[in-house]
């Protein structure tokens, strides 16, 4: 059975101050899947993901999320309907606890997220209830990403979009990480777009990824082509 669309752009242009970065980007999305975006240092990856939230203003084409246009929409309205964006370097609140960095995920949704939901977080990273009164400052790596993504599941999202989640953190925990978000795709349901270079993170996540080169997609790896590791390779050399 063919899923529902859930994201899709045309013909996507932006930049920055004039200088354009993202050259016209199509890309579709089906609810429920784990799509990578893979490409070398300085394509447009991260720039994509900025523009999909709404942080950078789109130049030209659009941007379509669950049937609706999401043209000049705040990345705060965006995250309202559903969007939930863990940025490159995660950006948790340092002098924050677990706790009080959750509930900051929950204010940017909007709405009051279910009594269950913070146990249904700890469930999927026990490692968040075990340090719940921590300062996130002083957590590692693996464990500050954990508390990012668990801070956009406070708003309940249907897609959730993450930028190198695997940056700076330790292979064993990578490979955690991977398996947590499958879990959660598995049981949720939520769709997951992500960008990597990490070929162990794209391998482990990803149903299908795309490649991004010089601000344009080039090429769409299928769930087969994933299994041929020096071809995922190949791609993200330079
Ligand atoms: N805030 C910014 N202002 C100006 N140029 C930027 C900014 N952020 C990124 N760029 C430029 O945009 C291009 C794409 O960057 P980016 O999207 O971060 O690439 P990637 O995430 O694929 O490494 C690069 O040439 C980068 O220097
Ligand atoms: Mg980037």
């Amino acid at each position: 059975m063919r899923r529902e669309t859930i994201l899709n752009t045309v013909g996507l242009r932006s930049g920055y101050g004039g200088k354009p970065v993202l050259q016209g980007v199509d890309m579709e999305v089906r609810e429920g899947e784990i799509v990578a975006v893979i490409g070398r240092n300085g394509v447009g990856k991260s720039t994509l993901m900025k523009s999909l939230i709404g942080l950078l203003p789109v130049d030209k084409g659009s941007i379509v999320f669950r049937g609706s246009a999401m043209d000049g929409l705040s990345a705060h309205k965006r995250a309202r309907l559903g969007i939930g964006y863990v940025p490159q370097g995660r950006d948790v609140f340092p002098r924050m606890s677990v706790v009080e960095n959750l509930a900051v995920g929950e204010c940017i949704a909007g709405s009051p997220a279910p009594k269950e939901r913070l146990e249904q977080i700890f469930s999927f990273f026990p490692i968040l209830a075990e340090r719940r009164n921590q300062r996130a400052g002083t957590m590692s790596g693996g464990q500050q990403q954990q508390l990012a993504i668990g801070r956009v599941l406070m708003g309940s999202p249907k897609l959730i979009l993450l930028d190198e989640p695997s940056e700076g953190i330790q292979p064993n925990i990578v490979q955690d990480i991977a398996r947590i978000m499958v879990e959660l795709n598995r049981a949720t349901g939520v769709t997951v777009v992500f960008v990597e270079q990490n070929i162990d993170m794209i391998r482990a996540m990803a149903e299908r990824a795309y490649v991004m080169d010089k601000g344009r997609i080039t090429d769409e790896i299928m769930p087969e082509a994933l299994e041929d590791r020096d071809a995922v390779r190949r791609y993200l050399a330079v």
